[in-house]
């Protein structure tokens, strides 16, 4: 018997709906993950591991080795938690899927990262519309581990908090975007990979740098809050930050301000090319 049995009479927490007042939160039901499952697990980490050398950041590659996230199995939030906790003091909770924007700001701003468990089917290895574990928690959790990005995560979350407030998400959405989701990095080797969306795809880790066709350029963040983006496809622009400190010193001011200004102003297609942009070239193939 379990310990969570001797110590609760009702049914444990997966077989109860998720409810809004404890956030969304489910349990991942670890021992119901079957070997097929754990092997699609498997394949996903080897392609990436093996595509991501010389192509993902510093940061992203260390804290996937700090983390242990391994090829094995797939993960246990309980595992996970016990070094993420002492490493940053953030922690994973499960959630069924997409939560409101409200629930998921809040759980940022209180270093709770909101993942899904379930994997994708073995027909959807390249390509999946919306977030499964492999995404949630191979692409964004070892970024969690450096203690910048970690405190950019937590003041984003109440950034959010404060633009759905001003009518604003729409502004800030784009900077989860182009940074947390889709984000390159300059480093003295060439561009590198943060962005947790791109990291968890195989297609575009090296679309994004290889290819000749999409636009790469530095980070403005009033540019960044303009410019919509695509879901449905590879990214037509890429930002890419000189280090975290630039993201997270360029995000700390009120951005209320930012917001009115931005309400003044056109949007800008996902593919525009303006003359203040500044222009990076490809990395060089690793
Ligand atoms: N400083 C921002 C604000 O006042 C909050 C924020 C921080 C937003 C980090 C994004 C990232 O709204
Ligand atoms: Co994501």
């Amino acid at each position: 018997m379990s310990e969570r049995a001797l110590a609760e009479p009702v049914p444990p927490p997966a077989h109860r709906a998720p409810s809004p007042r404890s956030g969304f939160t489910v349990t991942q039901d670890w021992n119901t993950y079957t070997p097929d499952q754990h092997d699609i697990w498997r394949t996903l980490f080897h392609r990436q591991e093996a595509i991501l050398r010389g192509r993902a950041c510093d940061e992203f590659l260390a804290g996937v080795s700090a983390l242990g996230v391994a090829a094995d199995e797939i993960p246990d939030f309980r595992r996970l938690n016990d070094i993420l906790n002492k490493a940053t003091r953030w922690s994973i909770v499960a959630v069924p899927g997409l939560v409101p924007d409200a629930v998921f700001f809040e759980h940022l701003a209180n270093r709770r990262f909101p993942s899904t468990c379930f994997i994708r089917r073995r027909d959807q290895l390249d390509y999946l519309q919306e977030p499964d574990i492999f995404h949630d928690i191979f692409g964004h959790v070892p970024m969690l581990m450096n203690p910048v990005f970690a405190d950019y995560m937590q003041a984003y979350g109440q950034g959010g908090l404060k633009a759905l407030g001003l009518g604003a998400l729409h502004n800030l959405a784009r900077l989860y975007w182009y940074t947390v989701e889709f984000g390159l990095i300059e480093t003295p080797a060439g561009l590198r990979i943060y962005g947790s969306g791109i990291v968890s795809s195989k297609g575009e880790s090296v679309y994004c740098l290889e290819d000749p066709r999409p636009n790469r350029i530095g980070f403005d963040l009033m540019r960044v809050m303009r410019t919509r983006y695509r879901i449905d496809d590879f990214q037509v622009t890429y930002v890419a930050i000189r280090s975290f400190d630039e993201l997270f010193d360029a995000t700390r001011p009120d951005f209320t301000p930012y917001y009115a200004e931005l309400a003044r102003e056109p949007d800008l297609e996902p593919g525009a090319v303006l003359p203040s942009d500044r222009v990076l070239h490809r990395g060089t193939p690793p």
